[in-house]
Formats: C-alpha cells, sequence, structure tokens
C-alpha cells in the first residue's frame, strides 16, 4: 500500500513507548506505568454524580446523532462554566468536539496550509505538533524555560513568530511539566499576538487540576486579541473515555474561522451525543463538583509531593515542582545516554518502570528529559522511584 505522505512527521510518543512494554508484559514482567495521563487506569474515577447523569441520557433516549455544533443546552452551560472563568461568551460561539483532540485536527485542518506554520510550546503534548505536521505546516518551537519554572521564554516566543504563523498555542497548566504560567506573562503573549494579529490557541483542559494557585483563563485577559478558549470533560472531570471537549471562539473580529471549523465538524456529524447530555449536568452542577474535587485533589498533591520530593532527591535528576495537571518532567542530568530515548528505552528494560521520552514532547534534541505521571497510588510511586533511584546508581558515572 502506498501510505500518504503527509504521516511521515507524525508521531505520538506516548502510545509509542507502550508497544515496548507490551513485549515485555508478553514475556511475563509486570510493568510500573508512569506513562500515561489517564486518570481512570489508576485510581481516580469520574464522579459518580457524571455517571448518573450519563446513565440517565441513555435512558431517556437521547442517543441519536446531536446538532453538529453541540448540545444547545451544553453550549449553554459552556457561556455560564465561562463566566465562572472570568470571560463572556455566547452558545453561537461554541462547539463541542470529540475531545479537544478532535478540536485541534479540525481546527488546523481550517488553517493551516504548506508554507504556514504554528507556534508551539517547547516541551508541549504532542497533538500539536502532529497535527501541524499533517496539514503540511512547520512547527516553531517555543522555549519554556525551565530555570524560570517552565514559564514560556517571550522573547525567544517572539523570534518565532512571522507573517506565515497561523496561532501561537498556549497550554494552561502545561503537559509534560506541569506548570502554570505566571499572568504576566500570559499578558506578554498575548501583547505578542496583538501586535501580529494571531490567534491564540489557550488549551485550559487542566485548570481545575492545580495545587496552590489557580491560573488565570486566556481569554478574561483580553477583549482585543482572538483567543480560541479549550477546555473538555477528560481530565478536569476525570473522563477521558467520553470524548467531550468544548472550544469558545472569543474576539474574532469575524466568523471566517468558525465558519470553516464547522463546514468540517458538519462531516464527522456530532460528538457522542448521551456524553454531551450528561456534560450539562457536569458543568452546571457545581456543588457536586466541588465535592468530587475535595476527594482527589488531595489525592493527586500527596502524589505531586512525594514525586516532586523524590526525583530531586536522586542523583543525577532534577525536577521543576508541578503546579498543576498530574506530570512531572524531570531532568536527566548525568548519565551515559545520548539521548533522553535510550534513557527511557533502558529503565523499562531493565528495572519495568514505563515513562516517556521528552523529545516526544517537541523538546530539542539536545536536551534530556522524560515525562512521568503522578497518577499511581503512594506505593507504585514509591516502588517507582526506588527503581529510578537504582537505575541511576547502576548508571552514572559510566561511559
Ligand atoms: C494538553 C492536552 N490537551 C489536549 C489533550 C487531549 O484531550 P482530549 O481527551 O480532550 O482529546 C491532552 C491529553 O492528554 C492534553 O494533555
Amino acid at each position: 500500500m502506498r501510505i500518504a505522505r503527509r504521516l511521515d512527521g507524525v508521531t505520538y510518543a506516548v502510545r509509542d513507548v507502550v508497544a515496548e512494554a507490551q513485549k515485555l508484559e508478553k514475556l511475563g514482567h509486570k510493568i510500573l506505568k508512569l506513562n500515561i495521563g489517564d486518570p481512570n487506569a489508576y485510581d481516580l474515577d469520574t464522579p459518580q454524580y457524571i455517571k448518573d447523569a450519563l446513565a440517565k441520557a441513555v435512558a431517556s433516549g437521547h442517543n441519536g446523532y446531536s446538532d453538529s455544533q453541540g448540545y444547545f443546552p451544553l453550549r449553554e452551560a459552556v457561556v455560564q462554566f465561562n463566566k465562572g472563568k472570568g470571560f463572556d461568551s455566547t452558545a453561537d460561539n461554541v462547539v463541542v468536539t470529540s475531545g479537544l483532540s478532535e478540536a485541534v485536527n479540525l481546527l488546523f485542518g481550517a488553517m493551516v496550509e504548506p508554507g504556514d506554520n504554528v507556534v508551539i510550546p517547547s516541551p508541549s503534548y504532542p497533538l500539536y505538533d502532529a497535527f501541524v505536521s499533517y496539514y503540511g505546516g512547520e512547527k516553531r518551537l517555543a522555549l519554556l524555560d525551565e530555570s524560570n519554572g517552565w514559564a514560556p521564554d517571550v522573547d525567544d516566543l517572539r523570534k518565532r513568530v512571522d507573517e506565515n504563523t497561523r496561532a501561537i498555542v498556549v497550554i494552561n497548566p502545561n503537559n509534560p511539566t506541569g506548570s502554570l504560567y505566571p499572568e504576566k506573562v500570559l499578558r506578554d503573549v498575548i501583547s505578542v499576538a496583538g501586535e501580529y494579529d494571531i490567534p491564540i490557541l489557550a488549551d485550559e483542559i487542566y485548570d481545575e487540576l492545580v495545587y496552590e494557585k489557580t491560573p488565570k483563563s486566556m481569554a478574561s485577559l483580553t477583549k482585543d486579541v482572538p483567543i480560541v478558549a479549550m477546555n473538555g470533560l477528560s481530565k478536569n472531570f476525570i473522563a477521558p473515555g467520553w470524548r467531550v471537549g468544548w472550544i469558545t471562539f472569543c474576539n474574532f473580529p469575524d466568523d471566517s474561522l468558525k465558519n470553516a471549523f464547522m463546514q468540517l465538524a458538519r462531516i464527522r456529524l456530532s460528538s457522542n451525543f448521551p456524553a454531551q447530555v450528561a456534560t450539562v449536568e457536569a458543568l452546571n452542577n457545581r456543588k457536586a463538583y466541588v465535592a468530587a474535587k475535595a476527594e482527589f485533589i488531595p489525592k493527586l498533591q500527596k502524589r505531586r509531593d512525594i514525586t516532586y520530593k523524590r526525583l530531586n532527591e536522586i542523583h543525577g535528576l532534577s525536577c521543576v515542582k508541578p503546579e498543576g495537571a498530574f506530570y512531572a518532567f524531570p531532568r536527566i542530568n548525568e548519565g551515559p545516554w545520548p539521548t533522553d530515548k535510550e534513557f527511557v528505552l533502558q529503565l523499562l528494560r531493565e528495572k519495568h518502570v514505563l515513562t516517556v521520552y521528552g523529545v516526544g514532547f517537541a523538546q530539542p534534541a539536545n536536551t534530556r528529559h522524560f515525562r512521568t505521571v503522578f497518577l499511581p497510588n503512594e506505593q507504585i510511586l514509591e516502588e517507582s522511584f526506588n527503581r529510578i533511584e537504582a537505575f541511576m546508581k547502576e548508571n552514572v558515572g559510566k561511559k
């Protein structure tokens, strides 16, 4: 079969490492998995009130297709949700998708052509990188500064922008670093976008999963610069398998991008209808949501604390403290590995601990990091870090 060349640059490290782990599992080894950002794969579950709402949606006959733009009561609930984040919107400017992954696919499908570029944080979740490549565009990596809590380096970002830049991506809190961006930095990014008249894609899918600080929504910081505010059920509501995400077009001077997006969205008919109906309850029942958060946030915070402490105690590694999401992105300061991919694969083969290599997150090739998740329970985390510690002891100093 001839495979389309547009797939040449498309990779997805998070799932690619799994194939290696599966080979070991076939040989009977038990793998400690610190690789996947799915809370439901560990001991966190979708809040009961949302699960009940889904059962009710199915029983009450919401089993057909929905409106391609999204179930209207859900779009209205998103408007209220946005209001809680400090910005006004209208149901007409909200689109519901099969997760943010589909939204990014359709956005870049509507925006990016060969010759265009998109400014992407480095490091960042591979979704953006992959779809820019798929649509023939160029990714421009804008460095996040590890020495400054992984905040965007706005001077570096400005240098990446030119007349062919179609969008600037901001992920806050970020995957894979777990960092939150200070308000001043967000405002500086907005200034750059405003200067060059470029929309910002603001991925805020982890903005409820935060430990000490509350992040500002980008759309709450400007009434002029076009922002696509992006959020969803997957992480904040612990329901990634339901495939519900939503985007809101804010401050656009006209409807051209939304209309182009909808042209594509109509082809895929609709996102999951019963899940959309249940999401109305997920968003509107704040009391139940706050009660659910009171259970899962302290759990995650404790795991974050263990992860941060243990990683910084291991000789040869260091790690910035994650302030949101459920990821840490430690740096490999010492050891014989030419790239972080070799580190991750050797760690997997020798100690049966599965992480993801840093270069899979739009990182420059000369840096060495890996992503680890702090979703597993304390016992698994401690055992994983014991193994990583032993691995480092055995290898640091080797050529
Ligand atoms: C930053 C970020 N954006 C988007 C997604 C995908 O979200 P969804 O499940 O809504 O497609 C992920 C998933 O890990 C993510 O980390």
